[in-house]
């Protein structure tokens, strides 16, 4: 039992750090370097998402720190026990689970299908070898801007569960 929580909770912390760290890295440098490049953009975002396979990182590092977590999550409150839910530590990992939870569906929902449509446009440009239309142009104006709402709140989301797993085991209440 000893080595199977040793394992999930290396599983689940290492997947955790480059989960978050890669998000807070993509909203903090990635996205505004790649905002500067101008035309260029297009093509750093490919190679980002194609070349790179910066979207399959993000899906393994999240659904791996999600299953591992919600092993933890179980035997730590020895089968879900009303006693330890209610416990500061329990209060303070199940907030933080329900943090990284939406978080991962912002992800899912939010960010992914506009990251998607993004590239679908981007392609398009680049076969048809010229500057945006005004549609085109238009069309990724929006979808920049929504996802970088949905970013905000997926950063903000992570670094919350972050801290609330680092303090949770030591509050006492
Ligand atoms: C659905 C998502 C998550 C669930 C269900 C979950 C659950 C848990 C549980 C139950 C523990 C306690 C493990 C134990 O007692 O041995 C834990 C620890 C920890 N989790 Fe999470 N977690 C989630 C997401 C995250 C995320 C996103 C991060 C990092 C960004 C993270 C970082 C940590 C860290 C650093 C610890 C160690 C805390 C300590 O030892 O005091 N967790 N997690």
């Amino acid at each position: 039992m000893a080595f199977l929580i040793i394992l999930l909770r290396l599983i689940h912390i290492v997947a955790g750090a480059f989960w978050a760290g890669a998000a807070v890295a993509y909203f903090l440098y990635f996205e505004p370097t790649a905002k500067g490049l101008g035309p260029a953009r297009s093509k750093f975002m490919q190679d980002l998402v194609g070349t790179h396979r910066y979207p399959v990182f993000m899906n393994t590092s999240s659904m791996l720190c999600i299953l591992a977590g919600l092993a933890l999550y179980w035997f730590s409150s020895n089968g879900l026990s009303v006693a330890w839910i209610t416990s500061g530590p329990g209060l303070g990992f199940t907030l933080g689970s329900l943090a990284a939870l939406a978080a991962f569906g912002i992800g899912f929902f939010g960010i992914r299908p506009r990251a998607e449509r993004m590239g679908a446009v981007g392609a398009a440009m680049a076969k048809a070898g010229g500057p945006p239309t005004p549609e085109q142009g238009a069309e990724l104006g929006r979808l920049e801007a929504e996802m970088h709402a949905f970013e905000r709140w997926d950063v903000g989301l992570l670094v919350l569960s972050l801290a609330l797993m680092a303090i949770s085991r030591y509050l006492s209440f």
